[in-house]
């Protein structure tokens, strides 16, 4: 709700969009079992609650807040209402379309996930090993720029740049994290992800995550497999 002039706040209602035999189609209020009086952080009306500078830059694409420090004032601009290309591949110029299309004239595979090699696991060997060229997966910078509990540093996401030149991340400590780094409140994968023997051996999200609909490849234990 817009409640100064390009200044967005979040309603605590949501709209459930199960079918209605799941309890689906209906308003809900997110805080329901709580009482969230004026002067508490997450009432509709504080700063947490303001989509401009705390929602936008992960759920919209080519967000810029700017926010004039001096008339205290949002003017706020953005090119899809959701996470869309423009969120992972940054502008798709001229030059990234002539690549695909080259890669795909010679017939090779352009996703990282099939990058010239694969796992394998040979006898006496516990778990697959990646053969074959060195896995680039700095794709994954613009998956933590979302899935990371991160401040940011810039206006806005570019995802050309690296992580960590865009956002200062939350360090891997309690009360956020558990002590051994599993995730514990609201902080996405990046910490746990980043610290986990998968990563250090090279495993990336769409290892097991599709590349577009982040559907999980296989279903349950299956997804293990090929790796154990
Ligand atoms: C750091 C990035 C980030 C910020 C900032 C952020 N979100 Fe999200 N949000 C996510 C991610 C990632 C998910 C999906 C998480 C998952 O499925 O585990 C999500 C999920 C959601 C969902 C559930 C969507 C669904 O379809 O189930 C809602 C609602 C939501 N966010 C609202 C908000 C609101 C409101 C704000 C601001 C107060 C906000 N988010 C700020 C990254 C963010
Ligand atoms: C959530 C992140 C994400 C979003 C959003 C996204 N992509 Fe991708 N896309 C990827 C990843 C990851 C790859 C594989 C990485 C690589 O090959 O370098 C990829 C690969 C591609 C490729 C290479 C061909 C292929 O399929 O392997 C094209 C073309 C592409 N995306 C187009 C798009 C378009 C168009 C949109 C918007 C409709 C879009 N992407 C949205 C993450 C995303
Ligand atoms: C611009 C922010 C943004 C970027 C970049 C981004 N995500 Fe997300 N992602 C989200 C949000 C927001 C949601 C929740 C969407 C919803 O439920 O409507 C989400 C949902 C997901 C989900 C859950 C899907 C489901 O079926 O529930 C997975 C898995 C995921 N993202 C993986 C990735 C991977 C892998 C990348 C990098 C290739 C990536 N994301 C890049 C914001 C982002
Ligand atoms: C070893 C396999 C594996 C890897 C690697 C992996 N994931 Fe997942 N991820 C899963 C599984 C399994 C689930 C649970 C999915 C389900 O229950 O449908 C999941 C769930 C998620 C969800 C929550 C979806 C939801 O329904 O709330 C998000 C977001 C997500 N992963 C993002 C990522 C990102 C970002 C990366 C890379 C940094 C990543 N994952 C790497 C296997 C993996």
């Amino acid at each position: 709700m817009e409640t100064k002039a390009g200044g967005y706040q979040v309603l605590p209602f949501a709209w459930d969009s199960r079918v209605k035999d799941q309890g689906g189609q209906r308003w809900y209020h997110n805080y329901q079992n709580e009482e969230i009086k004026p002067a508490d952080r997450l009432h509709w009306r504080q700063p947490l609650q303001n989509w401009n500078g705390m929602c936008a830059d992960c759920h919209s694409d080519g967000l810029k807040r700017n926010y004039d420090l001096d008339k205290n004032q949002f003017s706020s601009t953005f090119t899809n209402i959701n996470v869309g290309c423009l969120s992972c591949h940054g502008e798709m110029s001229e030059t990234h379309i002539s690549q695909q299309q080259t890669k795909q004239q010679t017939k090779q595979s352009s996703t990282v996930a099939t990058k010239q090699g694969a796992w394998h696991r040979t006898a006496g060997q516990n778990t697959a090993k990646w053969q074959g060229e060195k896995r680039d997966n700095s794709f994954m910078d613009q998956c933590f720029t979302c899935h990371a509990l991160r401040a940011p540093l810039t206006d806005g996401i570019d995802p050309k740049k690296p992580f960590l030149d865009q956002f200062s991340p939350q360090l891997i400590q309690a009360p956020n994290y558990h002590v051994g780094g599993q995730i514990k409140e609201e902080v996405y994968v990046y910490g746990s992800f980043l610290q986990s023997k998968m990563y250090a051996n090279g495993v990336n999200c769409i290892d097991c995550h599709d590349q577009h609909t982040m559907k999980i490849k296989i279903p349950g234990n299956g997804l293990c497999l090929p790796c154990q």
